[in-house]
């Protein structure tokens, strides 16, 4: 038998034993996920446990084209734990948003780190929605491809989706403005577009009947060479919905509308702005710490 076999085979004990372990320690815990989620994303639910970011993982909300959702109380509350799929995520579809934002040109473009860059970056988008003072899950911890937010709903029950939730013309024009509003605050205040802004990305608190916007991880940046396009094509989802309660606005009406600002947004843009610069910043610092290992590793293999 070959090295590599047996080495395989080592592994797959040991990933076995490991996988025993997470199980054995508590029983309960993740039990039915066991096949959906590989050994380092068991492991880290394990340590989020440990650390009481997770105390109980709940139901299923929501499994997505790349990534499941999951209801969780924590000492913090309650908490939504977004968990990105290694193995069957779609992730040449993430390649358009993130390989082209200057915040996350670095990543290696191999799929784990893409994954894990998205992570990140839904994480980061999260923070500026909510500086932004933008009704949105408030962003609790990362790492890895699992994200824990807080969780919108009542009672252990997510909020509806706009897309089923029935409407007056009345609520769906007081919705409809608050939703131009928040796509104004995040282009003019987080200086962001949604870029997957539709009835199937925001929710509605039915108490107040607010809009509540999630799914951020493809924002991007104005900066972005498809931003433009992107808000395009939000704009265009928010007028299809919005036709059939009687709502029609201009294309160029509505963009003027999102466009404009006061002192106020200057203020807080400020701050998004700096926090962008400071991430390119410290992107090109891993940038140069990258490139120096692999002239050192070069060096040490006597390559030139
Ligand atoms: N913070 C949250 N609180 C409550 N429910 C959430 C939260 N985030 C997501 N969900 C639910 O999970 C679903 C999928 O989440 P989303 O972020 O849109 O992921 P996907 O990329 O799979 O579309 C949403 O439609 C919503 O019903
Ligand atoms: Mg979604």
């Amino acid at each position: 038998m070959g090295h590599k076999k047996i080495d395989k085979q080592m592994k797959q004990i040991e990933d076995k034993r490991a996988k025993d372990r997470i199980f054995k320690k508590d029983s309960s815990f993740l039990k039915a996920e066991e096949n959906v989620f590989d050994i380092p994303t068991l492991k880290l639910l394990y340590t989020f446990s440990n650390k009481g970011y997770i105390r109980e993982l709940g139901g299923s909300i929501s499994t997505g084209k790349e990534a499941n959702v999951f209801y969780a109380a924590g000492d913090g509350g309650e908490s939504a734990v977004k968990i990105y799929r290694i193995s069957s995520a779609t992730f040449k579809a993430m390649d358009p948003y993130i390989l082209k934002d200057p915040r996350f040109t670095h990543i290696r473009h191999n799929r784990k780190d893409i994954i894990f860059a998205w992570t990140q970056k839904e994480f980061q988008n999260l923070l500026r929605i909510q500086k932004a003072g933008i009704r949105s899950p408030k962003p609790i911890v990362c790492e890895r491809n699992v994200l824990i937010m807080q969780f919108m709903g009542q009672d252990g029950i997510p909020y509806p989706l706009l897309k089923e939730t029935i409407l007056d013309d009345e609520s769906a024009r007081l919705i409809y403005d608050q939703i131009v509003e928040a796509m104004r605050r995040i282009y003019v205040r987080a200086l962001l577009v949604h870029a997957d802004l539709s009835e199937y990305n925001i929710l509605i608190d039915t108490e107040n009947m607010q809009p509540v916007i999630i799914d951020v991880g493809q924002a991007v940046t104005l900066n972005h060479p498809n931003a433009v396009e992107f808000l395009l094509r939000d704009v265009e989802n928010i007028k299809r919905f919005f036709k059939k309660y009687g709502i029609e606005e201009e294309t160029k009406d509505l963009l003027k509308r999102i466009k404009q600002r006061t002192e106020e947004d200057d203020i807080i843009s400020a701050d998004a702005e700096e926090e962008t610069e400071k991430e390119i910043e410290e992107k090109t610092e891993k940038e140069i710490e990258e490139k120096t290992e692999d002239e050192t590793a070069k060096q040490a293999r006597g390559e030139d």
